[in-house]
């Protein structure tokens, strides 16, 4: 598609894209199995004018990893054959926590340039177009993240991309805690690819197990059955453990959550670090919160089931 330099652009946008956790389904969602993931009131904002400069001016503080910023302007400058010059400036509410900052930050760059530049991009083509910018940067990933920042809300993830579906959040209420450690996604989705390559039976009836207890989770947010959802999440965690992914210190938050009364507890994401997430009550959620910290676990304070990618007006 080539962009009409004639078309009377916007001079400044600014757009926001969500963090995101990990209910159930990790791990497997790589291999097109279904996931659930939520979208949390983190964002990630970007703006963007555009310049008389010959060159881009890039300026992200707190990000170690430009990559995903770069390739999102290539790409969106080869598709729509654009020249101009920008300023881009993001700021990030999402921290070290695993939050997903590279699927946030590439899906805010998207929707604040074909805002800028006044070019149609329905949210699936934002999905393809942002999720093949992650593949090629990362050179692995389901996308579950990309459409958790573009769609909000919490949904069903399946087929990568294929199928999502929107599921209520209200009444969901999760306690989120650090581990100290960040995860190191793409090893810990290697170390189970290189494990499915050695006992190929074994690990495709865990991802199996784990699909049929998304598939149950599903229902259980349907219908509010919060003590059967705590439940599925342990099995999805033991799981995990069986995949070699969680480690001590996850273990240890995840037993203290369970002991102080959450109905449920897992890690969430890749594992190896970044944060657990404990299902709980409002009645139980401050003691859960004081267990976890007990034994070192920080407490990340978020909202889950917040709205997808926006432009700022
Ligand atoms: C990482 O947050 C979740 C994984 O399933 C990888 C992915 O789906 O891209 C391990």
């Amino acid at each position: 598609m080539t962009h009409q330099s004639n078309i009377s652009h916007k001079k400044k946008v600014t757009a926001s894209a969500p963090g995101k956790l990990m209910i159930m389904g990790e791990h497997a969602v790589v291999y097109g199995y279904p996931c659930i993931v939520s979208a949390v009131n983190k964002y990630l904002t970007v703006k963007i004018n555009i310049s008389k400069e010959k060159k881009d001016i890039i300026i992200t503080p707190g990000f170690s990893d430009n990559r995903f910023v770069k390739e999102a302007l290539i790409s969106f400058r080869d598709k729509f054959s654009l020249k101009e010059s920008i300023v881009l400036k993001t700021r990030s509410e999402l921290g070290n926590f695993g939050l997903g900052s590279s699927a946030a930050v590439t899906v805010a760059i998207l929707k604040a340039l074909a805002k800028i530049f006044s070019l149609p991009l329905s949210r699936k083509e934002l999905f393809n177009f942002a999720y093949k910018i992650v593949q090629k940067v990362q050179g692995i990933g389901s996308g579950f993240d990309v459409a958790a920042a573009i769609y909000g809300g919490t949904i069903y993830f399946s087929k990568r991309g294929e199928v999502i579906e929107s599921l209520p959040t209200s009444g969901m209420n999760l306690v989120v805690g650090y581990s100290g450690v960040k995860a190191e996604t793409v090893s810990l989705v290697n170390l189970v690819r290189q494990k499915r390559r050695d006992y190929p039976k074994g690990i495709e009836e865990i991802f199996r197990n784990i699909a049929e207890l998304v598939e149950k989770a599903k229902m259980a947010i349907l219908t509010k059955d919060w003590e059967r959802l705590g439940t599925l999440m342990n099995f999805n965690q033991d799981y995990l453990e069986n995949l070699g992914v969680s480690n001590e210190k996850l273990n240890s938050m995840i037993l203290a959550a369970k002991n102080a009364g959450a109905y449920g507890a897992k890690l969430s994401g890749a594992g190896g670090g970044d944060c657990m997430i404990a299902l709980v009550s409002k009645k139980t959620e401050d003691s859960i919160k004081k267990a976890i910290e007990k034994v070192g676990g920080e407490m990340v304070d978020v909202k889950v089931g917040t709205e997808g990618v926006k432009i700022e007006q």
